[in-house]
């Protein structure tokens, strides 16, 4: 992203690790996480949801804050039919995220513009037929929020079907991050969650479907569940041991673990569609 752009510190904080330096973090965050994508992938029937917004025999989707791509992977490995062909815009502040998400792509979709910026940033009307955010929202600070679900919105045509995926107050993420904020980093600016998001959608005039997903991920190796920990938090410096101490992060921890002392982390989705009027 070009500089001279003044940063939320939880873009900041964001930006920091979706970088090749945080490579090796994002890897170990993804040997559960990959789970999410898993989860949304089964949720729906998006072969039908693609072709049903279709225009001119193609589809032009905007993929926010794209990340490594692990939402349009998930499809792939599933299946998706070859045609209608999905030209893929990327938008996300990272550099990084764009080269991992474009990297992933194949048919049916095909990598189109990229856009190396905040989703509060970008100005596109009326130019999508489909837009999705699938866990993309968490760094969008309480007061940008509104502005950054109002530019997806008007960038989906009329009749453009709208995604936004994402964890619930009370689900892993969000639980996690204010229990880490409130023992090591009580300044840092909370995740927005999926009670936010639907807010900031109603104030853009949608009204979406909202589907809650449940499921759990988990493991007993502790340095799988150190580094996926740590990337929840964006903070590699905090050791697991020193996440289990006493206090909230060491609390809502030892709720996640068992008696031989395996975690298992408690996800509630919430997957919200909408079409455009
Ligand atoms: C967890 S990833 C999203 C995962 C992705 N949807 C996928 O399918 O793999 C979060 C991404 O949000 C990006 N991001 C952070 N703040 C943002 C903002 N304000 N606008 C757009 N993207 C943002 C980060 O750079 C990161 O790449």
């Amino acid at each position: 992203m070009g500089s001279g752009v003044t940063l939320p510190d939880t873009a900041r904080r964001s930006l920091d690790h979706w970088s090749e330096a945080g490579r090796a973090e994002m890897e170990a965050f993804y040997a559960l996480a990959t789970e999410d994508y898993r989860q949304l992938a089964e949720a729906r029937d998006w072969a039908a949801d693609l072709r049903d917004h279709t225009l001119d025999g193609r589809i032009r989707l905007l993929d926010v804050a794209c990340g490594s791509g692990k939402f349009p992977a998930a499809l792939l490995r599933r299946g998706l039919p070859a045609r209608p062909p999905v030209a893929v815009d990327l938008l996300d502040p990272s550099g990084f995220s764009l080269a991992e998400a474009r990297a992933v792509l194949r048919t049916p979709f095909a990598a189109a513009a990229e856009h190396e910026l905040l989703l509060q940033d970008f100005r596109a009307e009326r130019a999508y037929d489909v837009a999705w955010a699938t866990h993309a929202l968490y760094a969008l600070p309480p007061d940008q929020l509104a502005a950054g679900v109002a530019r997806m919105v008007a960038a989906l045509r009329p009749g453009g079907f709208g995604v936004v995926a994402q964890a619930c107050a009370r689900s892993h993420y969000l639980a996690f991050y204010e229990a880490y904020r409130a023992q090591f980093a009580p300044d840092v600016t909370p995740y927005t969650d999926a009670e936010g998001v639907a807010d900031a959608l109603g104030a853009a005039g949608v009204r979406p479907t909202i589907v809650p997903l449940h499921y759990t991920t988990g493991s007993a190796d502790r340095g799988v569940v150190e580094g996926f920990l740590q990337r929840c938090a964006f903070d590699s410096a905090v050791s697991l041991e020193a996440m289990e101490a006493d206090g909230p992060l060491g609390s809502y921890l030892a709720g996640c673990r068992d008696a031989e002392g395996a975690y298992t982390f408690t996800h509630v989705t919430h997957l919200m569609t909408w079409e455009n009027r």
